[in-house]
C-alpha cells in the first residue's frame, strides 16, 4: 500500500511550543469512496490560531485531538476522484492541511481558478488572511476617508494586507509596527506604509506619537498587550480598534494583564470590537474581486515565507511564533 505521512499534535505545549509536542507519523494513502476525492496537497498553512487549537480550552474551533493529525489550510491537487463535480487534475482549496494526501468530501474543497494567480496565493492574501484584514477594516473597525491608521503585526499576512487595504479604503496615514529594522524598512519601502515603528526598540507609545502626531483613528490589532495599550493612548476621539488578535499573549502560561489605560475609551467614545474571520464569508466575494483588481493593479502586493517539506512543517510554525516570517509562513510539499 502506497504510504503518507502527517503531523499530529501528541502533548499540550506549555508555553512555546516544543518539537517534542509533534510526531510525524506514516498512514496509508486512503481510497475516495462515493462523492469523495484525494488530494495530494502541495501547499500547507501555518497560522497563530493554530496555538490555541493546542489547548485543551473551549474556543470557537474545537482543541485538536492528542494522537491524532492536525488540520487547517491547505491546497493541492486531485489525484483520485469519486465525485463529478471535481475531476483528477483539479487544484482545490480544502481544510485538511497537516499532511500529504488528504481524503475528503468533495462538497468541501473548492475548485481554485489558478490561470491568473498561483494556488498558493489562496491560503494568504486571497484567503482567509486577506479577508481577515478586509473585514476588519470594513465591518468591524470601518476606515473613513482622511483616517489615520495604525496596523500592529504589520509585516505579517494579515497586517500587510491590512495596511495596503486602509490606504485604498481611503486612510490618510498609515503606520504599521512589526520586529527589526528589515521588516521595518519593508512597510515603508514595498508596502506603501507612511511610517514603520520596530516594536523591539521598546518606547511604543512615543514612536507612535512620533509617527502620528496627530493621533490615529483606527487601530488593527495583532498584537494585544502593549502595543492595544499604546494604541489606546494615541486614539483619537470617536476611534475604533479592530480585535483581530494578541499573538503577544498566544504562549502565556497564566492570567495577562489588561491594558491599564483601558478607561480612556470611556471619554473618547472608543470602539473596541473583536471578531472572527469565519463569521464574514458573506464578504468573500466582495473581497475577492477588489483584491484582484488591487492586485493586477500592483496596489496589494504580497509575499510568502516558504519551508520545504513537511519534516520542516513544525519548524514553520514555531517560527510564524517567532517572526521569522514576512507575509505568508506557507510549507511547501
Ligand atoms: N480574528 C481572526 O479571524 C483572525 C484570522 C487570522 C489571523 N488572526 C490573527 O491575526 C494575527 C496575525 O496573523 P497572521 O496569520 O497574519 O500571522 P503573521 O502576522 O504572518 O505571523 C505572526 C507574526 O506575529 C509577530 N509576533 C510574534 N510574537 C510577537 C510579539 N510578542 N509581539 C509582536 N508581534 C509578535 C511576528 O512578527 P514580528 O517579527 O513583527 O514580531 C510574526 O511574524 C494573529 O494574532 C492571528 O491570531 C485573526
Amino acid at each position: 500500500m502506497p504510504v503518507s505521512r502527517e503531523v499530529r499534535l501528541v502533548a499540550r505545549p506549555q508555553g512555546e511550543p516544543q518539537e517534542s509536542d509533534f510526531e510525524l507519523a506514516e498512514v496509508e494513502v486512503p481510497e475516495p469512496g462515493d462523492g469523495q476525492i484525494l488530494v495530494r496537497n502541495d501547499w500547507i498553512s501555518v497560522d497563530p490560531y493554530m496555538r490555541g487549537r493546542m489547548n485543551e480550552a473551549k474556543s470557537y474551533v474545537p482543541p485538536f485531538e492528542l494522537g491524532e493529525a492536525m488540520d487547517g489550510g491547505a491546497v493541492g491537487t486531485v489525484v483520485a476522484s469519486r465525485a463529478e463535480s471535481v475531476p483528477v487534475g483539479s487544484v482545490v482549496l480544502h481544510g485538511l492541511g497537516w499532511r500529504e494526501h488528504a481524503l475528503l468530501d468533495a462538497r468541501k474543497a473548492r475548485v481554485l481558478d489558478t490561470s491568473a494567480v498561483p494556488a498558493e496565493k489562496y491560503l494568504g492574501v486571497l484567503g482567509m488572511p486577506g479577508l481577515t484584514a478586509y473585514a476588519g477594516l470594513v465591518a468591524i473597525a470601518p476606515v473613513k476617508e482622511g483616517d489615520v491608521v495604525f496596523v500592529s503585526g504589520a509585516a505579517g499576512a494579515v497586517g500587510s494586507a491590512a495596511g495596503q487595504i486602509a490606504r485604498q479604503l481611503g486612510a490618510a496615514k498609515v503606520v504599521g509596527s512589526a520586529g527589526g529594522p528589515a521588516k521595518v524598512a519593508k512597510l515603508t519601502g514595498e508596502y506603501g506604509f507612511d511610517a514603520g515603528i520596530d516594536y523591539r526598540e521598546g518606547r511604543l507609545e512615543e514612536q507612535l506619537a512620533e509617527a502620528a502626531p496627530e493621533g490615529i483613528d483606527v487601530y488593527f490589532d495583532n498584537v494585544g498587550g502593549d502595543h492595544l495599550r499604546a494604541a489606546i493612548s494615541a486614539l483619537n476621539t470617536g476611534g475604533r480598534v479592530a480585535m483581530c488578535g494578541a499573538i503577544s499573549q498566544y504562549n502565556a502560561t497564566g492570567p495577562v494583564p489588561g491594558p491599564d489605560n483601558l478607561a480612556l475609551a470611556v471619554g473618547k467614545r472608543l470602539t473596541l470590537r473583536g471578531f472572527i474571520v469565519s463569521d464574514h464569508g458573506d464578504l468573500m466575494g466582495e473581497y475577492a474581486a477588489r483584491a484582484s483588481e488591487w492586485l493586477r493593479e500592483g496596489k496589494l502586493r504580497s509575499e510568502e515565507t516558504v519551508v520545504d517539506g513537511l519534516d520542516n512543517a513544525v519548524d514553520a510554525f514555531l517560527g510564524l511564533l517567532r517572526g521569522s516570517n514576512t507575509g505568508k509562513m506557507l510549507v511547501r510539499l
